[in-house]
């Protein structure tokens, strides 16, 4: 992804603001922890809202808004502010993991990021839980805990360690991604699926995770995430490997060095027979 340039002061002006609002978000995310009264599905089954959502997004906005009120927002829970195309547009996911969070799984995150004339480049992610804050800025390098970070040299997929997800329309579409989580973990050391995009990215960044596919997925699950794969080392395209569009909602995020094989895995797998590749 070609990253727009813009003066690193900038940038750091852009991820302190962003991580001063993700730790803000966290602080919420504790203060609700284990006392939700409304835990409701927005739509499709599952896909669950809570008072923690909307108070922390709450928070985020108040922050963004007070310094950069000329930029554009698109935030999960109360939508957009502004031109979704504007030069500055922040996603913001001020609670990833609902689900975990609302049963008490401890596993969970406030994400946001810039996207700077459509590509991500600056992600803040705190996981109040691990009590960790994952930042990145395209060219400036990422952190957690403002430790530098870097992706993994893992080569081979059969010494990977993986993570992905299934979206909320699971049950609606044989595109459900359930072949590729069979088979990848067949052929890896193993695939998690930890339930937190923003988190999946964050760990393939620093190295815990070698690798990260889904689809299914929205700007806010991935602004953040994106930023900080690419800050750190890693790659990011389409299944593929042509360019990634985070309005189509697929990612492929590696090291770099298991790009072109995992790529060639997940295309290859969804051209063949179900199951197939168990005698493998
Ligand atoms: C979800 C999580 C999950 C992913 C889903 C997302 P939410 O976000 O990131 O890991 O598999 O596709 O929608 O709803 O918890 O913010
Ligand atoms: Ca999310
Ligand atoms: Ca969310």
């Amino acid at each position: 992804m070609n990253s727009p340039q813009i003066p690193a002061d900038r940038l750091s002006t852009y991820l302190e603001v962003a991580a001063t609002a993700a730790l803000a978000a966290g602080e919420v995310l504790q203060a609700c922890w284990g006392k939700l009264e409304s835990i409701v599905e927005k739509g499709r089954p599952g896909d669950l809202v809570t008072e923690a959502d909307k108070q922390a997004e709450a928070v985020i906005l108040k922050i963004l808004r007070a310094h950069f009120p000329e930029h554009s927002i698109l935030a999960e829970e109360s939508g957009q502010y502004g031109d979704l195309d504007a030069k500055y547009l922040w996603a913001i996911d001020p609670l990833d993991g609902t689900t975990n969070y609302a049963h008490q799984y401890p596993f969970s995150a406030a994400s946001i990021g810039l996207l700077i004339d459509g590509v991500p480049t600056v992600g803040a992610i705190y996981d109040p839980f691990h009590r960790e804050l994952f930042c990145g800025a395209v060219g400036l390098g990422a952190t957690c805990n403002a430790r530098p970070i870097h992706v993994s040299k893992v080569d081979k997929l059969a010494q990977s360690l993986l993570v992905t997800g299934f979206a909320y329309d699971r049950r609606e579409t044989p595109d459900n991604n359930y072949q590729e989580f069979c088979y990848l973990t067949h052929v890896t050391q193993g695939v998690r699926r930890a339930g937190a995009a923003s988190i999946d990215l964050a760990y393939v960044a620093c190295g815990r995770l070698d690798g990260y596919w889904e689809r299914g997925l929205s700007p806010w699950d991935l602004a953040a995430g994106v930023a900080i794969v690419e800050a750190a080392g890693g790659t990011v395209t389409a299944y593929d490997l042509t360019g990634f569009d985070i309005r189509s909602g697929r990612v492929l995020a590696t090291n770099g060095q298991l790009h072109a094989e995992l790529s060639q895995e997940l295309l290859h797998v969804a051209q063949i027979e179900p199951w197939s590749w168990l005698t493998r």
